[in-house]
């Protein structure tokens, strides 16, 4: 079995590669580099997995260059992580975000379909359920998308379970995960320490580590308990052997399944600040803002149904991810460190 990895390179994407190296399974990765340090993830997964990944490096909406490589590498499945997925960008260019993220869905599964590929598993996001009635979110709640980015998740997943009516010889499983953070414990791989940060933890270690003078927090009105907006924080290792699990079962199934991916409990800004704080012993100031555009209060997501289907590991704790975090923040802070020098390869280039 061969996985096509798309957007491989990524936060994500690399983790997942680790993941499939680790459980023993063969991939190929396409990813245009767009939102990642390209060249530098390959040559660390390559000290971190033994072995260069083997890659290609262009937009997946070349539809007959990705049929062309799923044919190559006789691929048998896919994992489709390539997609922009700022939140904050997604509200100011809403034509980008609709662009890319459904031609690039829809790209993927005509060249899987013309190449006889039928099994998926799609980077969803706990952030279609927008503003939920209760908490924590059950996969049937209805989606209520409150931004560009999260509706295309939205669309995404109708996409795919209307093709999984039409043809019932696809196997799909969409993964909504909520807030993926942390970084791989070999500090080989993390968030890109060269992309402009918007996620909460690293603007968090960014303070910790002196680059900023504090944090802005988006909102200290919400009706949560400390007035803080509530996120279900997920180590992105257990993310990426959630996907692992998640192909293995595509193959013993069909249709069209979406399941939660996080650690089902609410974190709000506030705790994240603390738990930083404990992990880095630096003290991380905080500066009241306004709410961001289509942010909601509280997303926290139940586990229960994917903790019974794939058999997950209890996940690992809210210390535990930012311990890794900042840890992949102190080794790629170092001037010594080949991040410092992205345009050149790195020292672990084999
Ligand atoms: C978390 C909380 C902010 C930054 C992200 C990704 C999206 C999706 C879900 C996968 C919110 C607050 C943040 C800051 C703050 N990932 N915050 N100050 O918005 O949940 O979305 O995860 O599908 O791709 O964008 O995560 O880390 O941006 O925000 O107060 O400087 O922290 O208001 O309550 P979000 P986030």
């Amino acid at each position: 079995m061969t996985v096509l990895v798309t957007g491989g390179t990524g936060f994500i994407g690399s983790h997942q590669v680790a993941a499939l190296a680790e459980a023993g399974e063969s991939f190929v990765i396409v990813d245009d580099g767009s939102n990642s340090d390209h060249s530098h993830v390959l040559d660390h997964l390559t000290e971190l997995t033994g072995h260069r990944p083997v890659s290609h490096r262009f937009n997946i909406r070349d539809t007959a260059r990705l049929a062309a490589v799923i044919r190559r590498h006789s691929v048998d499945e896919v994992i489709h992580f390539a997609a922009m997925k700022d939140l904050r960008e997604s509200v100011a260019r809403p034509t980008a975000y609709y662009q890319n993220n459904l031609e690039g869905l829809t790209s993927v599964i005509e060249a899987s379909d013309t190449a006889g590929v039928r099994k998926l598993v799609f980077s969803s996001s706990g952030s279609v359920y927008g503003d939920a009635d209760q908490l924590p979110i059950l996969e049937d709640a209805p989606h209520r998308p409150t931004n560009p980015y999260s509706m295309t998740k939205s669309i995404g997943e109708r996409m795919l379970s209307d093709l999984c009516e039409s043809d019932p010889s696809w196997s799909i499983l969409a993964l909504r995960y909520f807030n993926p953070a942390g970084a791989h414990p070999s500090t080989l791989i993390g968030e890109s320490p060269t992309r402009r940060r918007t996620n909460l933890l690293p603007m968090l270690l960014d303070v910790a580590a002196g680059h900023q003078p504090s944090v802005d927090v988006f909102g200290d009105d919400f009706d949560t308990p400390d007035g803080t907006g509530v996120r279900d924080y997920v180590h992105v290792t257990d993310v990426a052997e959630a996907h692992v699990a998640g192909l293995r079962a595509t193959r013993a199934s069909s249709g069209f399944q979406a399941l939660n991916i996080g650690r089902g409990e609410g974190v709000s800004v506030r705790q994240l600040v603390s738990a930083v704080e404990t992990v880095t012993g630096r003290s991380v100031p905080m500066r009241m803002r306004e709410r961001r555009p289509g942010d909601v209060a509280a997303l926290v997501g139940s586990t229960d149904r994917a903790n019974r289907c794939l058999r997950l590991k209890p996940p690992k704790d809210l210390l535990t991810i930012a311990a890794d975090a900042w840890r992949w923040r102190l080794e790629t802070d170092k001037p010594s460190s080949c991040w410092a020098k992205t345009s050149q390869p790195c020292r672990t280039a084999s």
